[in-house]
């Protein structure tokens, strides 16, 4: 065993079970301009816009199948529970419905909703509307649970201390471009943590090892490796 582990992941993780990733071709942000969809002033200029972007996300969610990555993560965090942290920057369930637990999910999950007004979270209905009532306040505030842009992601301070006592990081099926996300595998570097890369396609940035390849078969590689070696 390595030490304690923080795997963050991105869309790369969920590619093969059918969900886009955002900045491939044919990803999501070819579809739809990030300001029209992922920001709070778009959802407060067309709300219902809005709504139908995250109900087609969370139609695809619920027609996806965890792959062998997300299965072999909750394998891995089931063989040393404590000392593997996975943090994620994607909004479906799909690690939760691997097998994993306690999935801190930094940019929200597409099967909550959150009440604009009071903060009040439930569980999202399959079609969410604009001018939905909150079930607790009533306020017509529902909103997906979703952190965007120009909003701060969740879960920073418990992410921040998984990472510092970290000792191996990595970074699996994310471009690395959003922050805050973006800069963990430099603060883990500053921190003395060893970084490695999972990538379809290696983003050339200095990590100290890097395994290229499709998630579903390099993730249950690394984690064998980990629980044999
Ligand atoms: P991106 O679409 O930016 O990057 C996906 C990454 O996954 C790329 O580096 C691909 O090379 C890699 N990839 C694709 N298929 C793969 C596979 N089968 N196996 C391994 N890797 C694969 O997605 P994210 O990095 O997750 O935020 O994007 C970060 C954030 O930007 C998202 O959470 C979202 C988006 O805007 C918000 O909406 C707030």
């Amino acid at each position: 065993m390595v030490g304690a582990i923080l795997v963050l992941s991105g869309a790369g993780l969920s590619a093969e079970s059918g969900l886009k990733t955002f900045r491939a071709e044919d990803g999501l942000w070819e579809n739809y301009r990030v300001e029209d969809v992922a920001t709070p002033e778009a959802f407060a200029r067309d709300p219902a816009l809005v709504q139908r972007f995250y109900n087609e996300r969370r139609a695809d969610v619920a027609v996806a199948r965890p792959n062998p990555a997300h299965e072999a993560l909750a394998r891995l965090q089931q063989a040393h529970g404590e000392s593997v942290h996975l943090v994620t920057q994607n909004i479906d369930d799909l690690l939760e419905r691997g097998g994993a637990r306690d999935v801190f999910h930094m940019h929200g999950e597409v099967n909550s909703a959150l009440c604009a007004a009071c903060g009040h979270r439930w569980p999202a209905p399959d079609v969410m509307e604009a001018g939905h009532p909150c079930p607790a306040c009533g306020a017509p505030a529902a909103r997906p649970d979703i952190v965007w842009f120009g909003e701060m992601p969740y879960h920073m301070d418990r992410i921040q201390a998984a990472l510092e006592a970290s000792d191996l990081f990595v970074a699996l099926g994310t471009s690395g471009t959003v922050y805050p996300a973006a800069g963990f595998r430099q603060m883990a570097q500053q921190l003395g943590i060893r970084t490695m890369e999972i990538n379809l396609d290696a983003s050339g940035a200095l990590f100290d090892e890097v395994r290229e390849g499709p998630a579903s078969t390099v993730v249950p590689e690394w984690v064998s490796e980990v629980l044999n070696g």
